[in-house]
């Protein structure tokens, strides 16, 4: 099926891999949450347990080789290992077998057995593994630039949704539903609000993702049926909400760079869908800001925690409540003001790491790129 942009709209979906771009870095849990007990988590389909002992942390694939016990049921017994806990087969950090308890010291058996290992590693208090078939590039090359900066605070927090990331990647790239869906949130309660617009991309300067800008009306007489939206007099502040932009990056989360309402520091905000299984997400949120002094950082926590923390919710929530009733189920009518997702599909496609155990997509009947207006 075509539509007006020439695309063919049933192939593009499948562009987003259902469960999730392999070979990529991927934000799993809080740093805090792993103690001395294994964690089980989920990510891509892909079962791990997280584990610390002897001062190192380890992720391996949370199912034993002996008999298919779950690691995170284990526990520690010797230093740096982790045993599981139906007989005791016991895994270093690198997935190697170094005993199997239950057949005593001199069994001839661990060195011929070895489990999964991730690659994993913490920044910004949060537990990051590489998922996928490839040889790990740093994690800082999944990362934005812009939250690299030493000195930085940091919230994030993690939060589980109840539908595909593709949609939800998907709502990054459609920034247009912001004016519309968001427009009765607190966080935009002052704002002049527009009431329609259009999108427009170019490709970010590293060559992973695209930059999205918005121009925007600020009403709109809709022939026959009236003017919209109504004038609202308590809106006075004049929103920057969608002609300040954004960036969408591989594997396919959101980095928005503005000032803190208000207190106008300068802060980027991170949102990033983790893909759990094929109908759950992982939605990790990092917000940062680098205060230049005590005061500011002091002003900066309060603020957050106090206040900002609660609208940012509100406003998330508005489109957790569209997005998880979304379905993929029936072919979709795509429009002019789909350009963006219809972009950011095509380059999700054309940027992908595909390991050599992925399976083949068809590439994508593109639709013709849309300038960005000065
Ligand atoms: S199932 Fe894990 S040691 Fe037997
Ligand atoms: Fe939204």
């Amino acid at each position: 099926m075509n539509d007006e942009l020439g695309l063919d709209v049933a192939q593009d979906t499948r562009s987003l891999p259902e469960l999730g771009h392999r070979n990529y870095w991927y934000p799993l849990i809080e740093s805090s949450r792993v103690g001395q007990k294994p964690v089980a988590v989920r990510v891509l389909g892909e079962d791990i347990v997280l584990f610390r002992s002897g001062g190192k942390l380890g992720a391996l694939a949370d199912r034993c080789p002996h008999r298919g016990a779950r690691l995170s049921d284990g526990r520690t017994l010797f230093p740096g290992t982790l045993s599981c806990g139906y007989h005791g087969w016991t895994f270093n950090s690198e997935g190697r077998c170094v005993a199997a308890v239950l057949e005593g010291p001199e069994s001839r058996l661990p060195p011929k057995v070895h489990t999964r290992a991730y690659p994993v590693a913490e920044r910004f208090g949060t537990i990051w593994a590489f998922i996928g078939d490839q040889d790990p590039p740093p994690l800082d090359e999944d990362l934005p630039p812009e939250i690299k900066k030493p000195g930085a605070v940091i919230y994030s927090y993690f939060e589980e949704w109840d539908c595909t990331w593709r949609n939800v990647t998907e709502n990054f790239a459609d920034s247009l539903h912001t004016i519309y869906v968001h427009r009765g949130s607190l966080l935009m309660l002052f704002d002049k609000v527009p009431a329609w617009g259009s999108l427009a991309f170019k490709p970010l300067p590293d060559g992973k993702g695209i930059s999205i800008k918005g121009s925007s009306s600020m009403t709109g007489d809709y022939r026959g049926l009236g003017k919209y939206p109504a004038r609202s007099w308590w809106r006075f502040h004049a929103s920057k909400k969608l002609a300040s932009g954004y960036d969408l990056r591989m594997p396919g989360y959101i980095v928005i760079t503005r000032a803190t309402p208000w207190l106008n520091f300068p802060t980027v905000s991170l949102q990033w869908p983790v893909p759990v299984d094929s109908n759950r997400t992982s939605m990790y949120t990092m917000w940062l800001t680098n205060p230049g002094t005590f005061r500011e950082r002091l002003l900066h926590r309060l603020w957050y925690v106090g206040v900002f923390q609660h609208l940012l919710h509100g406003f998330v929530d508005q489109d957790r409540r569209i997005i998880e009733h979304q379905t993929y189920r029936d072919p979709e009518k795509l429009s002019a003001s789909d350009v963006a997702v219809i972009q950011w599909r095509r380059t999700a496609y054309q940027l992908a790491r595909r390991g050599p155990e992925a399976p083949e997509v068809p590439p994508v009947a593109g639709a013709k790129p849309v300038p960005v207006e000065a």
